[in-house]
Parts: C-alpha cells; structure tokens; sequence
C-alpha cells in the first residue's frame, strides 16, 4: 500500500483526501456491506434478517429467518400457512434458498401441511444431495426433519375459499375448457372442439395479494445468500408451482456477481428467469438498478401487462430495484437494511 512506500509524513498529508473521495464515492452508490434487501414493506422480515447479521449469523441464516418471519407473520396472507386457498382450500407453500458461494440450491414446492417452508428447504440443502422436493413427499421429508405436520388452513382462508365458491369459483386459472370457466365452476374438461380465445388481460394478482417474499443478503465479504417464501397464487390448480421454488427464477444468488429475487406473476415470470438474467447483467457490470429495468423490459415485450417487481444487489453492496407499471401497481416498495442506514429501512421505485 502507498504508506508503505511513501513514509509517513506523506501517508498523513494524503490519507484525509482519500477518505474525502472514498465518502464521496460511498454516498454516491450507497454501497456498504452487509446489506439486506427484501421485497415490499415487510419490514419484520427484514428486521430479522439484519439482526441475524448482527449477531454473527450466516447469510444463509439470515436468508432463512427473514423468510421465516414472514411465514410465522403471514405476510400480508401471501406468505405462510392461511392464506392463498387452491381450488380445493388447501393452502401449500413454495420456497426455496440459495448459497452464492457453492450455488447449492434447497426448495420445496407444494409443500402441505407444514408451516416453515424456507426451514425445510434449508434441510434440502443440508441433508440431501437433491435441489427441489415437491407435494405430500416434501412433507414426509420435512417430518422426517423435525417439522410439525399442522393444518395451514385457518378461518380466514376457509371464508376467502367460500366467498370464491359462492361467486361461482371467479377468477380462476383454466381456459379453453367446458363448461366456460369464465362464468362457472368445474370440474373442467377439454372441449370436443378447440376454439381457443386468446385474451390479454392484466394479471388477476394485485397490489392488494402482494405474494412472495424475496430477499438477497450480501454479507460483509460480499458472499451472497438468497431465498423465497409463498404460498402462491390464490384459487390457483392443484398442483401449480410458480417462480418462487424455482433457481434463477424466484431468487438467484452468486457470490462473485450478485443476487436477484423476483415477485409478481410466477407463471409468467418464471419463464423469463429474470432473477438469474439479473445477475447475469450485473457481472458484466450492469448497474443493479438498470439490471432490475433490463429485466422487466424483457418481460415487457411479450407481456406487456404482467404484475411483478425485480430486486438487484451486487457484491459491493449497491442495489436496487424495478417493477413494470400497470393499473393499479405504479410504484414497488422494498426493504433495505445497512450500516448506511440507522434501521432497516423501506424504499420506494417508480414502475417502468
Ligand atoms: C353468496 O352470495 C350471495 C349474493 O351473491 C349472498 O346473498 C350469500 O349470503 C352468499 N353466501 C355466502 C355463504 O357467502
Ligand atoms: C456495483 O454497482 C455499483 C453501482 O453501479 C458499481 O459502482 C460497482 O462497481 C458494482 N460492483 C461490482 C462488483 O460490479
């Protein structure tokens, strides 16, 4: 380093310049390490995750309690048990979690009947050489781990699947079937003829069924660490599996580029794998804002109406975030922590 060579009275004279520009730097990218983002205002989660951090915890510690607040809060009924009822009122959760340094991957998908999905996906990691675990088999695997095997279903999703049943199951996910799904219930069957109508309509998610949580956790060396929790989409198919349990779809994490977390409509974010062309953007030097835009942009062109929002973060600690404007969801709101920042802390984007 320069004190070496210069000896110390230059080392003096130059040393308050460079912190001058390094502050200025800092200031400019808001980068320091560790940092904590998650998707919209769950601030509990985020809250967790830091504290975590603080204590000593892993990134993938973090990752794993951050989500794991939101299951045991039931964040906004799109995470954890309670919310989201299928076709059938059962509610079943997708997570997934991810370690940047080995790329290992756990996830379960369709997991019934057991509450800490992110816990469990851990355990795919930690006691299996598998990557996901999917419906009743991810349960036995999670019982087998420890978890208690409980009914996710609660009042509030039995009235939430009630009302639906009595506004003859409106909306739902089928098309081209009979009877018309547009105006009754099932069970649905494949018309004699085929006359497919194809209709742009805007994702039945709203703003108001926010769904995943996604957060990406740098920690102080720059390892990265990520993860999803959900309980999917509500009066989804049985048997429906969106972008949250699915690697580079859901969440994508690597430790010498970044990690990225997706939220919004699965079934067709997941196509796009945005997380993972996220950080792909961002290790060839791509902003981490721009690389959240560049990914909804992508979307865009073959849907222009898709619900659903991208966070970014880089290996130095700069992040942000990007989500595409329609009726309804004009603004995307996310939470940050780091040493920047007195407390965790939420922050706002404007949709693209
Ligand atoms: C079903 O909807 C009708 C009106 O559409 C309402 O009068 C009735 O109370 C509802 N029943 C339930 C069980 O929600
Ligand atoms: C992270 O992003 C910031 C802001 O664009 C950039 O200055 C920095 O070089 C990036 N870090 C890496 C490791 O690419």
């Amino acid at each position: 380093m320069a004190a070496g060579g210069g000896g110390g009275r230059r080392w003096t004279m130059v040393a308050p310049l460079l912190l001058v520009v390094f502050q200025l730097v800092g200031a400019a990218s808001a980068a320091a390490l560790p940092v904590v983002i998650n998707t919209w205002a769950f601030r509990k989660a985020a809250e967790t995750a830091w504290r975590v951090l603080q204590l000593g915890g892993s990134e993938l510690d973090a990752v794993e309690r951050g989500c794991g607040q939101c299951e045991i809060d039931q964040c906004d009924g799109s995470v954890g048990y309670g919310g989201s009822p299928d076709e059938s009122g059962e509610t079943t959760l997708d997570a997934m979690i991810m370690d940047g340094n080995t790329m290992e991957v756990g996830a379960v998908a369709d997991l019934r009947h057991v509450k800490n999905a992110i816990g469990v996906a851990r355990k795919v990691i930690e006691y299996t050489k598998h990557t996901l675990l999917v419906g009743d088999s991810a349960s036995l695997f999670a019982v087998r781990m420890g978890f208690p095997y409980e009914d996710l279903t609660t009042q509030k999703s039995l009235s939430v699947y009630s009302k639906w049943l009595n506004q003859s199951c409106q909306p739902n996910y089928w098309k081209n079937v009979v009877p018309d799904s547009s105006k009754s219930c099932g069970p649905y069957k494949r018309p004699e003829k085929v006359t497919c109508k194809e209709e742009q309509t805007i994702s039945q998610r709203s703003v108001h069924n926010h769904d995943t949580i996604g957060m990406v956790v740098i920690g102080g060396s720059g390892t990265v660490a990520s993860g999803t929790s959900t309980n999917g989409a509500v009066h989804k198919i049985p048997g429906r599996v969106g972008d949250s349990p699915i690697a580079g779809a859901g969440s994508y994490a690597d430790s010498t580029a970044g990690g990225a977390a997706a939220t919004g409509d699965g079934d067709i974010m997941m196509r796009f794998l945005p997380s993972y062309q996220a950080v792909e953007y961002m290790r060839m030097g791509t902003d981490p804002t721009v690389a959240c835009q560049k990914v909804i942009s992508r979307i865009q062109k073959y849907v222009p109406k898709f619900f659903g929002a991208v966070i970014c973060a880089n290996t130095t600690g700069s992040y942000g975030a990007a989500c595409n404007k329609i009726p309804g969801f004009t603004q995307f709101r996310f939470m940050v922590s780091s040493p920047l920042l007195s407390q965790p802390t939420e922050q706002v984007v404007d949709c693209i």
